[in-house]
C-alpha cells in the first residue's frame, strides 16, 4: 500500500493494523508482522495477531503467544512436556522488548507460563535471570500458582521409553520433523522428538520489536542443565534499530557461538535475515564439524526493523508460522544446509 493511501486511510480513523504490507523503495515490507518456530506457531501467532491487529504492543504479542503453546499439553513445551532425566519437568524462558528490557527464568518447576514469570522479572526485578527455586519463590511471591506435574500421556510414554532404551543417560538430541513438526504424535515415543521450544519474534504497528522463547529444554536432560532458550544473545535477541532473532534446536550449539545475537549482528552488516539465519548456521557447523552437526538440528528465524523475514536451519525438517494479516497465517520450510 502506497504511503500516501495509508496516510489517508489512518487520517479517516481505519485501523492501520488492517494494512499489513505496503510498498516502499526496497519493496514489500510486512508490518505489523510475527512469525514463530514449528508448527505450533500457527496457533501462537493467532494468539500473538489479536494483540498485533487490535494496535498492541509487540511485547505483548510475543507473550501471548508462546502462552498458547505452554497451555497446550504438548510433549514439548509447558507442563506436560518431556522431564528432565529424573522424571521432572523443568521450563525455561525468555523475552525482550524494543527498549533492550529483558527476563528471563531457568530450570523453574511447577509454573504453567514461565514467560510471563520472565516478564516479571524484567519488570519488577533489578535482575535479568532468575533459576531454580528462588525463580520458583519469585513467581509465587508474584501470584503465579504452583500447579502439579502432570505429564502429559505422550511425555510419560516418552519417558518410559527413554528410561528403558536409553540406561538412564542423557541423549543428544535430534530434530528431524519432515515438515510434520517436533509435536508429531506418532514420534512422541520414539525419543527422536526428545525436545523443542517455540521462539516468536514480533514488529507492531509503531514498528516495536519484541521476542519471546519457551520451553521444556532437551528431553531428558540431566538436571539442572540450561540450554539457549532462557539466556539472551543465544536462544533470543531484540535490537529495536535493527531486528529479532530467536533460536530451536540443540541449545549447547546455539550458545557456543551466541547465535541470536549473531544473527541480529549480520543484519546490522546489511544481511536480510535470512541470509543472518544462514551465516549463523555456518558458523555452527564452522565450529562443531560437518559430521557432527550431521547428527542436531539448529534453527533460527529472524525478522528485520523493514518487516522482512526468513529462517534457516542445519538440516532438512525444521519450519516456521508466518502471520501478517488475519487470513496469512501459515507455515514455510526453513532452507537447510546439510
Ligand atoms: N533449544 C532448547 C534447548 O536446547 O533447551
Amino acid at each position: 500500500m502506497e504511503r500516501r493511501k495509508f496516510l489517508t486511510l489512518s487520517s479517516l480513523g481505519i485501523s492501520a493494523l488492517s494494512l499489513s504490507s505496503f510498498k516502499s523503495a526496497k519493496g514489500t515490507l510486512r508490518r505489523p508482522l510475527v512469525i514463530s518456530t514449528w508448527d505450533a506457531g500457527i496457533e501462537a501467532n493467532k494468539a500473538a495477531w489479536k494483540v498485533l491487529r487490535g494496535g498492541g504492543r509487540a511485547l505483548d504479542a510475543v507473550e501471548q503467544g508462546v502462552m498458547v503453546t505452554e497451555s497446550s499439553q504438548n510433549c514439548c513445551v509447558g507442563l506436560g512436556a518431556n522431564p528432565d532425566r529424573d522424571g521432572i519437568v523443568t521450563l525455561d524462558a525468555c523475552i525482550m522488548d524494543e527498549l533492550g528490557n529483558c527476563g528471563s527464568v531457568g530450570a523453574i518447576e511447577r509454573i504453567k507460563h514461565p514467560i510471563s514469570v520472565a516478564r516479571r522479572v524484567m519488570e519488577k526485578t533489578p535482575h535479568v535471570m532468575l533459576v531454580g527455586q528462588g525463580a520458583q519463590q519469585f513467581a509465587v511471591e508474584e501470584g503465579f500458582p504452583l500447579e502439579e506435574q502432570k505429564l502429559s500421556p505422550d511425555a510419560k510414554r516418552s519417558y518410559e521409553n527413554w528410561l528403558k532404551k536409553n540406561e538412564y543417560k542423557p541423549v543428544i538430541n535430534i530434530e528431524k520433523t519432515q515438515g510434520h513438526g517436533p509435536f508429531a504424535p506418532n514420534k512422541l515415543d520414539t525419543g527422536e522428538w526428545n525436545h523443542d521450544t517455540i521462539g516468536m519474534v514480533a514488529i507492531d504497528a509503531n514498528g516495536n520489536l519484541s521476542g519471546s522463547c519457551t520451553t521444556s529444554g532437551a528431553g531428558f536432560k540431566m538436571r539442572g542443565r540450561l540450554g539457549d532458550s532462557p539466556i539472551i544473545g543465544a536462544g533470543l535477541f531484540v535490537d529495536n534499530e535493527i531486528g529479532a532473532a530467536t533460536a530451536t534446536g540443540q541449545g549447547e550449539d546455539v550458545i557456543r557461538i551466541c547465535g541470536t545475537h549473531l544473527v541480529v549482528e549480520l543484519m546490522r552488516q546489511g544481511l536480510s535475515p535470512e541470509n543472518a539465519c544462514k551465516k549463523a548456521v555456518e558458523r555452527i557447523i564452522k565450529v562443531k564439524g560437518t559430521e557432527k552437526s550431521k547428527q542436531i538440528q539448529v534453527g533460527f528465524i529472524a525478522i528485520n526493523k523493514q518487516g522482512e523475514y526468513g529462517g534457516y536451519c542445519i538440516q532438512k525438517g525444521f519450519n516456521f508460522a508466518v502471520c501478517y494479516a488475519d487470513d496469512k497465517n501459515f507455515m514455510e520450510d526453513g532452507k537447510y544446509i546439510l
